[in-house]
């Protein structure tokens, strides 16, 4: 009694408490002009980054939105992932890491704006581009285009979010953190094949959109056509030559690729911190005023929500934070110190006029003046030359494929090609809480697959070979197509040589007939169709044939990307060969029966109160071995560093750590081996996604994030299916953390090291003077400082973060003549 009277009591005062805060919360007035958003009367430089709340655990929030902060952010940007929250129709999810309310929140804690890109098409490299599969299969229904079926369920999902938001007084218009929000996505880049439905579907979007009255401005991004009030904002590696289609739109960058998405089979992306910073200053160079980041931190794929299809787990995306939510450095600090200056010069920007002076061959100084002060750029977009600029008297380098930035116009305060920041290497650790990674004890227990490959039972009869968004509607990776040919000595297509031609979509399929496994087959990303032939032997009567089709995730982009047929579209065939003449038996108008999901799927055999959690077996643990199921246990890794699971040996499948899909693993593909360079990647020059890759030749994806909120304290288990047969003897937990940091300087600057949270433990290099080489690959010149490294161990052994002034009264005199720089280098180890 007593502690229930108190508890009411709490509960009043904390309701008060909330009203008054919601009463005295102060509303934000969030417009725009045709050079800024403004956040109460001020014209603002915003700069912002994308994560995705799916992408990574409600557990790891608050320290990934802390690190953009430090690293001078003023906005998150996120899609919201209308498949995931919506699964079922009319029945929603926002718990855990879909608990969007939550992710805002915590954004808003940290004092950041939110960027809320509701779509509800993201495309995002996330399944089906974040439709629900359920919308594909209504009668009627057409998406992306001026179709009632389709408008309906976009706005019921866009007002669910908005009213949402508006609850928990989450837009800035109501004191919350919001302050601008998105509809559509990209629709300009795919509109054409839509015709006069997809304009008019364009017009109805603005107009649902400004009908729900969210109190903010809102965006299309990639859309010339947006009528106003929609801004139209850029996507892209470079937005500086982009206009806005009216003079009333500020000029805004919704994506700047920091990097790219991994395909399984491609190369691992690498975008240049330099080349990331030169786009950046570009465009405020070119009167931008908001930028963000896509992605600031990728994270990963869990579960079945990677798209593509071929999409790999990790969404890395070489972001500034990595896929654990480390720093990526240089990248991160580089760029945190390009933030600095910019918002220095926010006045400037905002408010000043704004000349330019060509200098030819791609040089140019633009000039922000104002009456209390001017700000200048001097840009070289040259990939090869350095220039030498005179500006008011004064002579400036400046690198190829460079920006200055001058918040004074006299004084050089950044160039983004000299980092000025550590750079870290990451090293992954082994479990020290096993003895070794060998101790992981297998036991396991086959697929049942003798319904399907033997019997051909399934839950579903038609006459047609189906679509497999149409027969699965997402439940499951895996849809078997079942059917059986009888057969007479004088059947045409009877011969002795004889095949089975399947017509794919280019998603992974395997075949068996008779009970056997006959092949199997599969495409890469990029790739729609596909054709399996096989020889195969039937037998007179009855012939078994059970396909099972295995998406990598549904697609996400394109025009009408949402028809892109998934699972087997055929024809299905027999060919029968007799001398030259080929007859062909088309199976595609057969009975065919389906089955979605896998026996132990539908036993939950990776959750741990599986009804029939006991069937594993100790013994005969087989490697190589297809559809096979892999359990054991795992003690948690020591400390806090981010957890991976090495796949290193394992063929294709799906991995639950306690019951959670980490995602789907595939180390067995292995990625191009041509077009990664042995030469040192070169920044200068426009970036796509083939320049500057790595990991030719390499499993594309050999270690798996497991978020440490996913691992108990004690007693873990870890759950395989393994699709294609493999052997998990190397199969092994580890932890990440930086193994080394270096950083270079010249005489001026001063060059700081930290091993983020570990102390320092030794100085693999130093040398003052005229040190040369790359990280990992140091080398001395002729004429180095006696005592640097002395000098430097002093100061930085021990400690986790170290300063060092570079300078000959810090360091000691060097031998170097005068024509050269004297230069710093210092690798330290962590
Ligand atoms: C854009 C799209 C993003 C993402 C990106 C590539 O076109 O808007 O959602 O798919 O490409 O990572």
């Amino acid at each position: 009694m007593g502690s229930s009277s108190r508890f009411n009591c709490c509960a009043i005062l904390f309701c008060f408490t909330f009203l008054t805060l919601n009463l005295f919360a102060s509303a934000t007035i969030v417009s725009h002009d045709g050079r800024a958003i403004t956040i109460d009367g001020k014209r603002r430089v915003l700069l912002s980054g994308s994560i995705h709340y799916p992408r990574s655990t409600a557990e790891m929030w608050p320290d990934l939105i802390k690190k953009s902060k430090e690293g001078g952010l003023d906005a998150i940007e996120t899609y919201v992932f209308w498949n995931a929250h919506e699964p079922t129709r009319r029945q929603y999810d926002f718990s855990g890491n879909l608990d969007l309310v939550r992710f805002i929140k915590t954004v808003q804690a940290e004092g950041l704006y939110v960027v809320l890109r509701i779509g509800p098409y993201v495309c995002a490299e996330w399944n089906y581009g974040g439709f629900p599969v359920w919308l594909h299969n209504m009668p009627g229904i057409e998406l992306r285009t001026a179709n009632d079926v389709f408008m309906n369920e976009m706005q019921n999902f866009t007002t669910l979010i908005v009213d949402m938001m508006k609850q928990e007084n989450l837009f800035a218009s109501q004191g919350g953190p919001i302050i601008i929000a998105q509809i559509e996505n990209e629709y300009g880049n795919v509109m054409s094949p839509y015709g006069a439905a997809g304009k008019a579907y364009l017009d109805w979007c603005a107009n649902m959109a400004d009908s729900l009255h969210v109190g903010v401005p809102w965006i299309m991004c990639q859309q010339s056509d947006a009528p106003e009030p929609m801004i139209n904002t850029c996507n892209g590696w470079y937005c500086d030559s982009f206009t806005p289609n009216s003079p009333n739109s500020p000029k805004m960058w919704t994506e700047n690729w920091t990097g790219w998405f991994k395909s399984w089979g491609g190369k691992d992306p690498h975008r240049t911190a330099e080349d990331v910073a030169f786009s950046v200053a570009r465009f405020f160079q070119t009167g931008g005023t908001f930028q963000n980041y896509y992605m600031y931190h990728g994270g990963t794929n869990f579960g079945r929500t990677a798209g593509g299809p071929y999409i790999t787990t990790s969404y890395d995306y070489d972001a500034p934070l990595d896929e654990f939510g480390n720093l990526n450095q240089p990248k991160w600090g580089h760029l945190k110190q390009l933030h600095e200056v910019l918002h220095s010069m926010e006045e400037t920007l905002t408010h000043g006029n704004i000349s330019t002076i060509d200098y030819h061959n791609s040089v140019t100084a633009t000039i922000y003046a104002t009456e209390k002060g001017s700000s200048c750029f001097l840009g070289n977009a040259n990939s090869t030359s350095d220039a030498t600029i005179d500006l008011h008297g004064t002579e400036y380098t400046v690198p190829a494929w460079s920006v200055s930035i001058l918040p004074d116009c006299q004084n050089v305060a950044y160039n983004t090609a000299k980092v000025k920041t550590q750079t870290s290497v990451m090293i992954k650790k082994k479990n020290q809480a096993e003895d070794e990674p060998s101790s992981l004890k297998w036991s396991w227990r086959p697929e049942n697959t003798d319904r399907t490959v033997i019997l051909g039972k399934g839950h579903v009869q038609t006459s047609q070979l189906l679509d497999q968004k149409a027969a699965a509607n997402d439940a499951s990776d895996y849809l078997w197509y079942m059917t059986s040919v009888h057969l007479k000595k004088d059947d045409p297509i009877w011969s002795r040589d004889m095949s089975l031609r399947v017509n794919g979509s280019g998603q992974i399929l395997h075949a068996y007939v008779n009970g056997k496994y006959l092949g199997s087959q599969w495409a890469k990303y990029g790739v729609f169709s596909d054709v399996f032939e096989k020889n195969i032997k039937l037998k007179l009567g009855h012939n078994q044939i059970s396909l099972l089709s295995s998406t990598v995730g549904l697609a996400n982009y394109g025009p009408k990307f949402d028809l892109i047929q998934a699972g087997i579209p055929g024809p299905v065939e027999l060919v029968g060969r007799k001398g030259d003449e080929s007859i062909i038996k088309d199976l595609s108008a057969h009975k065919w029966s389906y089955k979605v999901g896998l026996h132990g799927l539908e036993n939950k055999l990776y959750s741990l109160d599986s009804p029939q959690a006991s069937k594993w077996q100790e013994h005969d643990l087989p490697t190589n071995r297809m559809m096979t199921w892999y359990k054991t246990t795992f003690k948690a890794p020591l400390g806090k560093d981010p957890v991976v699971l090495d796949m290193d040996g394992m063929g294709k499948g799906v991995a639950w750590v306690n019951g959670h899909s980490i995602g789907r693993y595939w180390p067995s593909f292995v990625a191009e081996e041509e077009g990664c360079s042995i030469e040192a990647c070169d920044y200068r020059g426009p970036y796509d996604n083939n320049k500057c890759v790595t990991n030719c030749g390499k499993p594309t994806q050999r270690w798996y994030h497991v978020p440490r909120s996913f691992i108990e304290n004690d007693v873990n288990t870890l759950i395989l299916f393994e699709e294609f047969g493999g052997n998990p003897a190397r199969v092994n937990f580890q932890t990440i953390t930086v193994g080394s940091v270096s950083g270079s300087g010249i005489e001026g600057d001063t060059i700081e090291l930290s091993c983020q949270g570990q102390p320092i433990s030794a100085i693999e290099f130093a040398s003052f003077g005229d040190p040369q080489g790359t990280t990992g690959s140091f080398v001395k010149g002729t004429c180095e400082s006696k005592d640097a490294l002395s000098i430097i161990q002093k100061a930085c052994v021990g400690q986790e973060t170290c300063k060092i002034e570079v300078s000959k009264d810090v360091l000691g005199s060097t031998n170097c003549d005068s024509s050269i720089v004297n230069t710093l280098i210092v690798e330290a180890l962590c």
